[in-house]
């Protein structure tokens, strides 16, 4: 195991208060004080406060709001999500990194985080507005073994974890509209972008791509979003640690994940369905550009697809598509 995670395992373990002799975490990882000490001081470069105090040891403050890849990895316990994780400063999207290296084979599971985004990008080819520290913008790699017609439970496999992440780790009450926004109230909190790479009747490879505004205030939004989009902090008035929400959502989707491989995605529709605000209301779908497809949301079918019941009792499964909410 990367000696980083083992050093940060450890001292979590100890608790907030708690203090890890250097002999300790040298005897356990076998290597040196002086080895451990130059761990410690890379992790503190990278932004982790790790006390240290003579004849105690190491402490570490969890109040931190970084993004470290042995960090994450530390406290997380998961079967396939996130055995790696990435975390870049700055990057064009992670979208393209995860894409790159699902290329030259890499596992399922992978994550890659940044911090920021210089060319994010959302649905639709639209641009995804990515500043520093304000956010959660990740990629996550899969493989699922599925048609490429059943890709769609992907987007709400992580809708659902995200929002159970949200409601465990903060007060915000955040609801699913479909396709991939994650809102409260009216205003978008979180995107979810699912990228395919198919072949003629199995899926290759799929990356996921969140983009949830954690601690972003009104002026980190561009100018026309300001009265569409909301962040974790405007609505809870308090700013978050987005590493713990990260290891939240990383954990929720590996228990989610595993969960529909093995069968069980009926289950998951149902709680999707639950936490839906666009369910049996009138809606209107519109799928490239000016095709619409009018009726009553009722639910997602065991593909993910979306079902609209038409005026005329007829069932009619889509998947896609922007979904505007009729005025009663
Ligand atoms: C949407 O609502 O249209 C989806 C937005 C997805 C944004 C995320 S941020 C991390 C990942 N990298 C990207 O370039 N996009 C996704």
């Amino acid at each position: 195991m990367d000696p980083d995670v083992t050093i940060l395992r450890t001292l979590q373990e100890a608790g907030p208060t708690g203090y890890v002799s250097g002999e300790d975490l040298a005897r356990s990882l076998k290597i040196s004080r002086t080895a451990v000490w130059a761990r410690i001081d890379e992790l503190r470069k990278a932004g982790l406060h790790i006390l240290a105090v003579p004849n105690l040891g190491y402490r570490l403050d969890s109040h931190d709001d970084v993004l470290i890849a042995a960090h994450l990895r530390s406290r997380l316990q998961t079967q396939r999500i996130g055995h790696k994780i990435l975390v870049f400063r700055e990057t064009a999207s992670t979208q393209d990194l995860v894409g790159k290296l699902a290329r030259e084979g890499a596992p399922e599971g992978l994550v890659v985080f940044a911090e920021s985004q210089k060319k994010g990008r959302g649905r639709l080819g639209r641009a995804w507005s990515s500043p520093p520290g304000s956010g959660l913008w990740f990629s996550a790699l899969l493989r699922p073994p599925w048609p490429p017609s059943a890709v769609t439970r992907l987007t709400a496999v992580f809708s659902v974890a995200i929002a159970r992440a949200i409601e465990a780790e903060t007060p915000v009450r955040a609801h699913i509209k479909y396709p991939n926004d994650i809102l409260c109230g009216d205003r978008k909190l979180c995107g979810i972008l699912t990228e395919l790479h198919t072949e003629i009747d199995r899926v290759d490879y799929a990356v996921v791509g969140v983009g949830l505004n954690v601690n972003a205030t009104v002026r980190d939004f561009p100018a026309p979003l300001r009265s569409l989009a909301t962040s974790l902090r405007l609505e809870s008035g308090e700013p978050l640690l987005r590493a713990r929400l990260a290891v939240r959502i990383l954990q929720e989707l590996d228990a989610l994940y595993a969960q529909s491989l093995a069968g069980g995605f009926p289950t998951i529709a149902e709680e999707w369905s639950r936490r839906c605000s666009t369910l049996h209301k009138k809606i209107t779908v519109t799928r490239g550009g000016t095709h619409r497809i009018s009726g009553t949301a009722t639910g997602i079918d065991e593909d993910g697809s979306l079902l609209i019941r038409h005026d005329s009792g007829r069932i009619e499964a889509i998947h896609g598509g922007d979904l505007t909410v009729e005025k009663p």
